[in-house]
């Protein structure tokens, strides 16, 4: 069964958080990207969603849920910072990892004595969830190391012969992952920068340190240096003074704004003519599939500002980028 046509929203989700109940695995939509989810409590139907996405074990998954109080099955005491940050932020783009309890199968978090868990805004997400009667494990629904789908039809190209049902949504409305903050150590720590701002994060709970590194890779892969990637390839940084040298190539731009380069571009996706980060985050995954899908030498991306969500964008182009430094080996 594939592509749900959601022709009856609830008849779709009951059929949806029927298969979950019996084990099986569906992808679904959330504000940030589709997830393919199965019961975080049944760890033979989590072990499905690794085999579906070629996804290493070492990688952990979020686990979703509906209301706070399922909280008190994943995770011990929650820090109070921590507290504050699901109350103003919750349901929304927001993934905290928290000390887990020893009932989350270890399969979802890869061993960690941590758990990532995340309320998703977005009523079907809700509804599954809670007829599912189960936190829901899920990790975007792309094979590994590829672009996070934003549509139902991403996910029907990649992944449709392998999952149980697809749970059409329409476009994710933000178009970027959640944020990720970790309350495992003394200070809370940004993980992965996403659908949630650090200004936002941070107004609420003060300064929050960033750790971004690729140390911490295995832990989360989310921060491999070459994750999100398509197979063109793609440069952001440096490109504008040599510009020249792409003239003979299949080139495609993937503009921030409204082009104003009169170059022979191949093809030319812009995120937002009126410079918007969050109409720009909405749309990137899916420019950049329909980049990746024209056979291009090069994809040329112009940067955008380091201020809200242009934080997450610019962390998603420059890992995609960065495709020499990373064996071929750790993807896909
Ligand atoms: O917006 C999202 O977060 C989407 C939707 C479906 O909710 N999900 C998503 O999942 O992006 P995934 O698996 O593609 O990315 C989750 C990231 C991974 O990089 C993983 O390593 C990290 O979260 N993660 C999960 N559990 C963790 C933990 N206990 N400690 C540190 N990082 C963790
Ligand atoms: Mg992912």
């Amino acid at each position: 069964m594939n592509l749900e046509e959601l022709n009856d929203p609830s008849e779709s989700i009951h059929r949806a958080a029927e298969i979950i109940r019996r084990g099986g695995v569906v992808a679904f939509p959330t504000e940030t990207v589709y997830g393919l989810g199965a019961n975080a409590f049944n760890p033979r139907a989590v072990a499905r969603i690794f085999e579906i996405k070629n996804r290493p074990h070492f990688d952990p998954l979020i686990v979703h849920i509906s209301e706070f109080e399922e909280m008190s099955k994943l995770a011990v005491p929650v820090p109070a910072d921590a507290r504050r940050l699901i109350e103003r932020c919750w349901p929304g783009p927001l993934t905290i990892v928290l000390f887990k309890k020893k009932e989350v199968p270890d399969i979802v978090t890869a061993g960690l004595p941590t758990v990532a868990i995340r309320m998703p805004k977005h009523s079907l997400a809700l509804s599954l969830i809670r007829e599912s009667c189960c936190p829901v494990a899920a990790p975007s629904a792309n094979p590994f190391g590829y672009v996070s789908p934003t549509t139902a039809e991403h996910v029907r190209e990649q992944l449709g012969e392998r999952v149980d049902l697809i749970l059409d949504g329409g476009p994710s409305a933000i178009g970027l992952e959640s944020t990720i903050i970790s309350f495992s150590g003394e200070k809370p720590i940004l993980l992965r920068p996403g659908g949630l701002s650090l200004e936002e994060i941070e107004s609420i709970i003060g300064k929050v340190e960033l750790n971004l590194s690729e140390e911490a890779a295995p832990a989360s892969p989310g921060r491999l240096p070459r994750h999100y990637a398509p197979r063109t390839p793609i440069v952001t940084e440096g490109w504008e003074k040599n510009l020249e040298a792409y003239r003979n190539g299949k080139i495609g731009f993937l503009a921030f704004r409204e082009n104003r380069l009169s170059f022979p571009f191949h093809h030319v996706e812009v995120l937002s003519p009126g410079g918007d980060l969050r109409e720009a985050a909405a749309n990137l995954f899916a420019a950049i599939r329909r980049l990746d899908a024209l056979n291009l030498e090069m994809i040329l991306a112009e940067t955008v500002p380091e201020v809200g969500l242009g934080r997450a964008i610019m962390d998603r182009l420059r890992r995609a980028s960065k495709r020499s430094e990373v064996d071929d080996a750790t993807q896909e």
